[in-house]
């Protein structure tokens, strides 16, 4: 996968594109990431990227002309891939999800454009970007974060990128439930106790006791990704007494 990041602050992607997966990833060969500083694309002397709103108002906006060049600069770049899904950091965007992160990772080529300011003239908006992702309900000043965080959540995606593709299938929101409590070594800490169940080495018991835990955990924290889903008698059974139980201990303090 290749990943393109328009930015006007190139140099806030060091650390966290030159540490742990994203550089195992791209040492791998499996991603390849290119930063664009937009600045970069200016044809005037002060190298000017934002302007005053049309029709007056507080902030600036992000000029079309440096965004479009470096956009083109890119395109021109394709090394045989087709056309790439270009995404627009803004928090009036389509809410990042899991679900979306596993839509991206099939797209070979991601394009992404890390807004400031205002934003970005509205004509780059609604000629050149495909997709509007917003990373959550608040306002950061720009989109490098976002970025970082799309690019990182899709990337480790790839096949090969984790060191185990089990742990990516588990993991939180995988099957649209939270994961289950997760121990190590020592069994016992300060006087607490790791689950007996899982010392027993009783494989189907383990597998139980996590997939109701999931249940539990996300029964408690994000009871709205249970609707619709499917739980089987047993585990539906077992998990309204354990909501029960959980209620009673939560109003006990
Ligand atoms: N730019 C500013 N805030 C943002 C957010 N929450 N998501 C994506 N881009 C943003």
């Amino acid at each position: 996968m290749r990943v393109d990041i328009l930015t006007l602050f190139p140099g806030m992607f060091a650390g966290p594109f030159s540490e742990s997966m994203l550089k195992r990833a791209q040492e791998k060969g499996l991603a390849s990431i290119h930063l664009h500083d937009i600045r970069d694309y200016t044809t005037d002397k002060h190298h000017v990227v934002d302007d005053y709103p049309y029709g007056g108002g507080a902030g600036m906006v992000m000029k079309p002309e440096p965004v479009y060049a470096a956009l083109q600069s890119v395109f021109a770049e394709d090394g045989g891939h087709p056309t790439p899904a270009v995404l627009l950091m803004t928090p009036q965007g389509e809410r990042f999800t899991q679900a979306i992160a596993r839509e991206l990772v099939e797209q070979p080529w991601l394009v992404i454009i890390c807004g400031h300011y205002e934003g970005v003239d509205e004509r780059i908006r609604q000629h050149m970007v495909t997709r509007e992702l917003s990373i959550g309900d608040y306002v950061l000043t720009g989109g490098e974060l976002p970025a970082m965080v799309i690019t990182e959540t899709v990337i480790r995606l790839i096949p090969g990128v984790m060191g185990s593709d089990q742990s990516a299938e588990e993991e939180s929101f995988a099957a649209g439930l939270l994961e289950y409590p997760h121990y190590t070594r020592p069994p016992e800490f300060m006087g607490w106790r790791v689950p007996p169940v899982l010392l027993s080495g009783h494989h189907a018991e383990v597998e139980k006791w996590r997939r109701r835990q999931s249940l539990l955990r996300t029964a408690v924290r994000r009871p709205d990704l249970l609707d619709g889903m499917e739980i089987v008698a047993a585990d539906r059974q077992w998990l309204s007494e354990a909501l029960a139980e959980h209620g009673a201990t939560a109003a006990q303090g």
